[in-house]
């Protein structure tokens, strides 16, 4: 499949890439800055910023799904929300329409999901990047696309396992996860319809 990415230089985007490329997809991924990309067969940079609907769109057009993987540093504005916003619009405008989005345990209904300790911590010091990524999801939800939203617990950098627990079930509670194991379940549902206009957790 040819496959638009947004957020290859995360450590989940990475996996993303290197996962999809030896399973045979090809890549068009918009990235900040190209010269922290290996150039590889299979994959083509499109320098720029989400916020850039222009170099966004040319990023989507051709291309047949979009995984967006996009992530905040702390102290700075979110971009979540605000990316997410031009993704859809540049899908819409090209009809592309199957969309998975990575956001988080935690993120809008699922925040019962995390422990009251956790939810404390998150309250403390990841208000800004939660709102957004609630947001966010609101704005795929109402985007009329193809849509799955996956919300995986603690990111780690550990290896890629494949035994990982996913589902709807609200008593799936906050684990870990490493990056690998999401990139994984993310490519996993490119041809799969079971979670569309769903929000599954991973962990
Ligand atoms: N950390 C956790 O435990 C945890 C838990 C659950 C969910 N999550 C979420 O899972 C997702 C993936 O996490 P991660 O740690 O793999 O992400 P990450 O390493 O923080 O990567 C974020 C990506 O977004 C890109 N980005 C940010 N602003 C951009 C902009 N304006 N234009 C274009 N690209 C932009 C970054 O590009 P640059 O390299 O140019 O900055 C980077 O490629 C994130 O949404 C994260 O919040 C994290």
């Amino acid at each position: 499949m040819h496959i638009a990415l947004f957020g290859a230089t995360g450590g989940t985007g990475r996996e993303v890439v290197a996962q999809a490329l030896t399973q045979g997809h090809r890549i068009k991924a918009l990235v900040r800055d190209p010269t922290r990309v290996p150039a590889q067969d299979g994959l083509t940079l499109i320098p720029g910023d989400v916020l850039d609907a222009t170099a966004t769109r040319q990023c989507i057009t051709g291309t047949e799904a979009v995984i967006c993987v996009l992530g905040s540093k702390p102290k700075q504005p979110p971009i979540e929300a605000r990316g997410t916003a031009v993704i859809v619009e540049a899908m819409q405008a090209s009809a592309v329409r199957r969309l998975i989005a990575v956001t988080s345990m935690g993120a809008g209904d699922s925040r019962r999901q995390l422990n009251p300790l956790f939810r404390w911590i998150m309250d403390l010091s990841l208000k800004a990047i939660m709102q957004a990524k609630a947001e966010q999801e609101q704005l795929i939800r109402a985007s009329g696309l193809d849509w799955t939203i996956v919300r995986p617990g603690g990111l780690t950098d550990g290896p890629r396992t494949g035994t990982y627990r996913h589902g709807l079930d609200k008593s799936i509670k906050g684990g870990r996860i490493s990056r690998a194991d999401v990139a994984e379940f993310v490519l996993a549902q490119l041809d799969d319809r079971h979670y569309w206009q769903k929000t599954p957790a991973v962990t």
